[in-house]
């Protein structure tokens, strides 16, 4: 069953239309996809890409190539588009891929935005992102840090997509694994940095997430490959 959800992410008057399928489940378990609905980190992430402090970093979307891993209902990457983005890939597990398709359909947006599956650690990417090396310039990831043994193929999946130049954005909501999903991450060669909270003070008064609503229980965090912090 399909319930629509009118979501206001910081652009005023332009609402995002997203379909949560609570009725999606894994062919193997029977169990419901955790990607069926909207988690708070991705109502966090989305307006916290909205805001003059993401803005005012010279962060902007406008023209880039932005890649969703683990995207659910997709709700940072079309947000992303809704912002300049040239291109977006919205990529998940494939039971997840039709309701993202027709979130991408009800917004309007499928001349910019792609869907396809993604299964981190996978050797092979799909096809949207074959030869991609460096041409993704953001990745938005919400709620995907909660699994410490997630982390090496997402490692993996990340160090195939992601140039000298890729920035990525990750929120969570703050469980007893996320530090140790942020250490796996760092020994898989990535350099973390979570925002000051002040950042996402804003985001959270401003938006419907459930009752854990509190700055303390999210983090907002930009990811980067170590050898970035090389560079020149
Ligand atoms: C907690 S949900 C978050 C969904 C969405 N990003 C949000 O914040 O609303 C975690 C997501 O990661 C995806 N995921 C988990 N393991 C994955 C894997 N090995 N490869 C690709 N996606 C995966 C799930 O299917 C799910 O959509």
């Amino acid at each position: 069953m399909a319930q629509a959800r009118e979501i206001q992410v910081g652009m005023e008057n332009s609402p995002l239309y997203i379909h949560e399928h609570h009725d999606v489940c894994d062919p193997i378990t029977g169990r419901v996809m955790t990607g069926s609905w909207v988690w708070d980190s991705a109502l966090i992430l989305s307006h916290y890409i909205t805001t003059r402090a993401y803005h005012e970093h010279d962060f902007s979307l406008q023209g880039k190539t932005v890649l969703e891993l683990g995207a659910g209902l997709g709700l940072p990457g079309l947000t992303a588009s809704k912002l300049g983005a040239r291109r977006v890939i919205l990529t998940d597990l494939g039971p997840l891929l039709q309701g993202l398709r027709h979130n991408v359909d009800a917004n309007r947006l499928s001349d910019r935005v792609e869907v396809c599956e993604l299964v981190w650690g996978t050797n092979e990417l799909p096809n949207q992102l074959k030869g991609s090396k460096g041409g993704v310039d953001v990745v938005l990831m919400s709620d995907v840090l909660y699994d410490p043994s997630l982390m090496g193929p997402l490692a993996k999946t990340l160090n195939m997509v992601c140039g000298s130049e890729t920035l990525i954005w990750s929120a969570s909501e703050v469980r007893d694994s996320t530090s140790e999903c942020l250490c796996q991450l760092t020994s898989h060669g990535f350099e973390v940095t979570e925002l000051p909270k002040q950042f996402i003070q804003h985001s959270l008064c401003d938006m419907e997430t459930s009752n854990n609503n509190h700055i303390d229980n999210f983090g907002v965090y930009l990811i980067r490959p170590l050898k970035q912090m090389c560079s020149p």
